[in-house]
Formats: structure tokens, C-alpha cells, sequence
């Protein structure tokens, strides 16, 4: 199969192959997703094929609208109302009890009695459902367990000749996916994947919500299928550095030692105190400290570092941010990436 790549210019193009039944990656401002029409149940099964991903991890549904979004939920719940009015477009999933009768395609919910729902902010996208008129699924449009793509290169490198198209949007400005809650339990909010979107921002719409206890105890089992997937990994070996640039060149010269090539995935400012003499390449995650910038870059950083070490011994180094109470969903991610490995803290 040839992927075509669709311009705005000839987002109708796209809307006919989606119409018609094919898988169209699309940009949002999280990450590309991978788009199906969502009562489709034939197209939806192409997009867990193209991805490889396993049937029982459930999509999140794309829609331009409150409206498009009602037909499908058995109620929308008050806290559901008020988290649309504060964050829709936005990088929100929510998850409702499902409308049984609505005709979703049964694999979309793998067999789960509720439903998540997305409105993402980015117009190439809303425009593309607005023409095809039926809500998109869209898991990130990445090879299963792969770093989540934040430009149509990335999709095209994992997916090329396995789906129809991309829409080219640009950058993912916000990095990783969506902030997950789980609304389908009236009284018990939860927070089941974290993402730029705080614990923080939730509560001050809807009052006190909870994080899915894997999220405090990475030992308990994630309540959301798709946390307890190995996800987010390069092919190289990533470690997390914490700690100022004293830490980074103990962590150079170690893996160093052990003949890797080492390469850095760090702010501007710490990259300028590192000694860079053993290093084999550096990636900018960010101009300033912010971990908003970071999380810009954490995937395509990671993707870059991981393609100039294909087929050698080489490690990525990668800041973390311990303590920033914004920096739950960039760690959550990076935690993923390096099956947990702090240099110095968990063994190496
Ligand atoms: O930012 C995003 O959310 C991106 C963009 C493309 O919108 N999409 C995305 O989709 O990250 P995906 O499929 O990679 O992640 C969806 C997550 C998975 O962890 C899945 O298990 C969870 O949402 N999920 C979907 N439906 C669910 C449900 N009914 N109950 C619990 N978790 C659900
Ligand atoms: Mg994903």
C-alpha cells in the first residue's frame, strides 16, 4: 500500500479515504493519531493491525464537538460538562459510560462497558472530521510500544505502507498524549494516565479527583489498559540522570567506561555545563528549565538520539525532573521509556 501524504489543501481527499473505510494518521496538538471512522468496525481493525497493537487496549474517539460526542454516552455527567466547557479543544480524554445502542464499532472499547472521548485542539484535524461527519478513532499513530510521534516523519518511519495516508499538521507543540480521567463512576473521579493537563487544572473545575494508584505505586496494576504495556521505548538503552551537571559527567564517564556511545537528551543549560568530550551526540530538550518545554521534546529527542545509534552500543541519557508537581505525565513517560533506571539510584 502507498501512505499518500494530504496537505489542508486537499483535506477532502482524506475525509474520502477515511469515508470509504482507510486509516489516515492525523496531527493533534498532543501527538499524531492514527484516524479511522469509529463506527467502522472493518477500518477500526485496520488500525490495531497497522499498529500491532493488542486488541484488548481500547481507542480514544475523536470528535469536533459536545454534540457529536452525545449520541454515544448513556449521560453526560455534570464533571463532564464543566471539564468541556474549561478544556475542550484540549488535551483531555474523558472516559463515559457507553450508549450501547449508538453504533460504535465493538472493538473500539475492546469489550469495555465505558468509552473515552477527545476534542483535540488543532484545526486541520476538526476540520477533517467535520467533513467526514462521524467521530475518528485515533491511538497514537505509532508502532505499538514505540516513542508517540510528534511529526508526520515519525509516523511515516513506523507506519510507511501500512495505512493510507498522513495529514500533515506540524509539530505537536504539547509532546505526549492526552491526561486520561475517568468519569464513569460518578462519585469517584480518576486520573488514570497523566498528561500536560495537571491534577491541578482538573480540580479547579471539578473539585478533588484521585490518580490511579499505579500512578503513586508503579508495583499496583494500571486500571487503564494501556498503562500496563511496555510503551514509549526506543530501541537503545535509556537511563534518567537527576542531579546537576557533577552527576551527568560521573554518568558519561561510567557508561563510557562500559564502551558505549553515550548520547544526551538535556536542557541547553545543562548541556553547556556537561563535558561533552566523551559524548557521541546531544539533542536539546528544552532552551529554558521548564518541564513544558520538555515535554515538547521528549519523544523527538528520543526518536533522534535512538536513529543515530541504530545498530551500535549506545545509551541515551535523558534529564529528569523530580520534583515539579507539572512534570507527572513527562516522568510517567520517561519511567516507561527506561523500564525505570535512575542513574546512580537503581542499578545500571
Ligand atoms: O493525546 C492523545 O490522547 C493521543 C492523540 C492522538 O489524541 N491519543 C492516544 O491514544 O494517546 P492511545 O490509544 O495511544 O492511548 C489511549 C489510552 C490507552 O492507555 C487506553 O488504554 C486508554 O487510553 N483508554 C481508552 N479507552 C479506555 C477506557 N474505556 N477505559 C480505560 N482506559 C481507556
Ligand atoms: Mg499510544
Amino acid at each position: 500500500m502507498e501512505t499518500t501524504i494530504y496537505h489542508k489543501e486537499n483535506l477532502n481527499d482524506a475525509a474520502k479515504i477515511l469515508e470509504n473505510g482507510g486509516v489516515v494518521a492525523f496531527p493533534t496538538e498532543t501527538v499524531y493519531g492514527l484516524g479511522a471512522v469509529a463506527t467502522n468496525e472493518e477500518a477500526v481493525k485496520k488500525v490495531y493491525e497497522a499498529k500491532g497493537r493488542p486488541s484488548d487496549n481500547p481507542l480514544i474517539v475523536h470528535v469536533s464537538s459536545k454534540e457529536m460526542l452525545l449520541p454515544f454516552i448513556s449521560d453526560l455527567p455534570e464533571k463532564g460538562a464543566k471539564l468541556i466547557e474549561a478544556y475542550w479543544p484540549g488535551p483531555l480524554t474523558i472516559i463515559f459510560n457507553i450508549d450501547n445502542n449508538s453504533g460504535l464499532a465493538p472493538s473500539v472499547t475492546a469489550g469495555l462497558q465505558t468509552v473515552a472521548f477527545r476534542m483535540p485542539n488543532h484545526q486541520v484535524t476538526l476540520d477533517l472530521i467535520d467533513e467526514v461527519g462521524l467521530p475518528l478513532v485515533g491511538p497514537s499513530a505509532n508502532t505499538s510500544g514505540k516513542p508517540s510521534p510528534t511529526l508526520s516523519k515519525h509516523v511515516l518511519h513506523d507506519l510507511d505502507g501500512k495505512i493510507n495516508g498522513i495529514l500533515e499538521g506540524g509539530s505537536s507543540h504539547v509532546g505526549i498524549e492526552s491526561t486520561v480521567i475517568d468519569l464513569s463512576d460518578y462519585s469517584n473521579p480518576v486520573i488514570l494516565r497523566p498528561g500536560a493537563l495537571t491534577k491541578l487544572d482538573i480540580e479547579k473545575i471539578i473539585g478533588t479527583v484521585e490518580l490511579d494508584q499505579h500512578l503513586e505505586n508503579q508495583t499496583l496494576t494500571p486500571k487503564s489498559p494501556g498503562m500496563k504495556y511496555k510503551h514509549y521505548s526506543p530501541d537503545a538503552k535509556v537511563v534518567i540522570v537527576e542531579g546537576d551537571s557533577s552527576t551527568w559527567n560521573e554518568a558519561v564517564e561510567f557508561y563510557h567506561q562500559q564502551a558505549q556511545l553515550v548520547t544526551l537528551l538535556a536542557s541547553d543549560i545543562l548541556l553547556s555545563e556537561i563535558n561533552l568530550e566523551n559524548v557521541y551526540k546531544t539533542y536539546s530538550l528544552s532552551k529554558n528549565t521548564d518541564v513544558t518545554q520538555a515535554m515538547t521534546h521528549l519523544f523527538s529527542g528520543l526518536r533522534e538520539l535512538d536513529s543515530a545509534l541504530v545498530n551500535r552500543e549506545g545509551i541515551i541519557l535523558v534529564q529528569g525532573y523530580p520534583n515539579y508537581d507539572n512534570a507527572l505525565g513527562y516522568m510517567n513517560r520517561l519511567f516507561k521509556a527506561s523500564s525505570q533506571t535512575i542513574f546512580g539510584k537503581t542499578p545500571n
